[in-house]
């Protein structure tokens, strides 16, 4: 399934993988803030989301219990199949108030959400956690077995704790760990970067499911099981196509436009597209002008360069 990714898993990235593959659609985090005092602009968005995504996911954080269990009382309004509680967001302005993975700090506080939480929503809770705040305080078994013990129905494991951000590897090991200690279903996550690796990943660890997060915006394609090197020039095509509509779709032209750029590089990446028309892609604001340009670039045999997903 796709991860949920502030700034990427929107509700047209989350349509175009469901239809590729993906198993079900979380949204961008929540804040509990927005929902309960006062929405910022561009909120509803987050919370839209089609029939055909389901099942559903919204995603909330905070750091205070009574407040997301308000901001989950409001969202359970809007009919999603799951409420996940994030507990890996590594930012500062999240993690240093002790919301995200500031969380991992204090296990009685998640014990204490997911009590709320179950006994007073009638959807599932769920959970997303890192290993813990950093090399010295892996605490991922007490928190995983306290998330089960409190009522979460699945749990989802990022395998790095709150310093590493997205550095080094991530340890699957400490999946395989919870796996084996938990009863609920176990979600792996972390450093899939090809088709195989979904195989590979429930093989060592032994998990139930698998998440894609940062693969996903070069290779949406991994959801089929393929590589992007598997996928061919008019699948490229016709997806971009498809990414656009829905986008446009949602946002509208202006917008939807600027918003797609941060796929569209990742997308053309492997071929060889020169400076300039990458440039224009990259800035145009109408969609005539955009799809007479991509026309141009995808009426050759375009070469392809090489795979990169380092670059994203
Ligand atoms: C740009 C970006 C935004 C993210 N936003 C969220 C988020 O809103 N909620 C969340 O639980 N994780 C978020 N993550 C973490 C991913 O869900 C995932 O755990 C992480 O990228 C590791 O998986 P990967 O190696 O497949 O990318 C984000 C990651 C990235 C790169």
């Amino acid at each position: 399934m796709l991860a949920p990714m502030d700034g990427y898993s929107d509700l047209p990235f989350r349509v175009l993988t469901r239809r590729l593959g993906s198993a079900m659609s979380i949204t961008e985090f929540i804040n509990a803030i927005d929902v309960v005092v006062g929405h910022p602009p561009h909120h509803d968005e987050r919370l839209a989301y089609l029939e055909e995504e389901r099942p559903l996911v919204y995603q909330v954080f905070d750091d205070e219990p009574a407040r997301i269990l308000q901001a989950a009382l409001i969202l359970e309004k809007h009919k999603p199949d799951i409420i996940d509680v994030n507990m890996g967001c590594p930012a500062r302005t999240v993690a240093n108030r002790g919301a995200g993975s500031g969380l991992l700090k204090n296990p009685q506080k998640i014990a204490e959400i997911f009590d709320l939480l179950t006994k007073s929503l009638s959807v599932p809770v769920t959970g997303k956690i890192r290993l813990g705040w950093d090399e010295n305080s892996l605490n991922y078994l007490e928190t995983a077995r306290i998330i089960e013990e409190h009522g979460a129905a699945m749990l989802t494991v990022h395998g790095r704790h709150r310093k590493q951000g997205y550095q080094g590897n991530a340890n699957w090991d400490a999946i395989a760990e919870i796996k084996q200690q938990l009863h609920i279903p176990v979600i792996g996550n972390g450093d899939v970067k090809r088709a195989e690796d979904i195989q590979k990943m429930i093989n060592y660890t032994g998990c139930d499911a698998v998440m894609i997060g940062r693969a996903a915006r070069f290779n949406p394609w991994i959801f089929s099981f393929l590589n992007r090197e598997e996928v061919s020039q008019e699948n490229v095509y016709e997806t971009i196509q498809s990414q656009l509509k829905l986008n446009i779709g949602f946002y509208g032209e202006k917008r939807g436009m600027i918003l797609f750029r941060k796929f569209i590089k990742g997308y053309l990446t492997p071929y060889a597209v020169h400076a300039e028309t990458m440039y224009t892609l990259l800035t145009v604001e109408d969609v005539s002008r955009f799809n007479q340009l991509l026309n141009n670039i995808f009426t050759r045999k375009l070469a392809i360069i090489q795979e990169n997903e380092e670059k994203f």
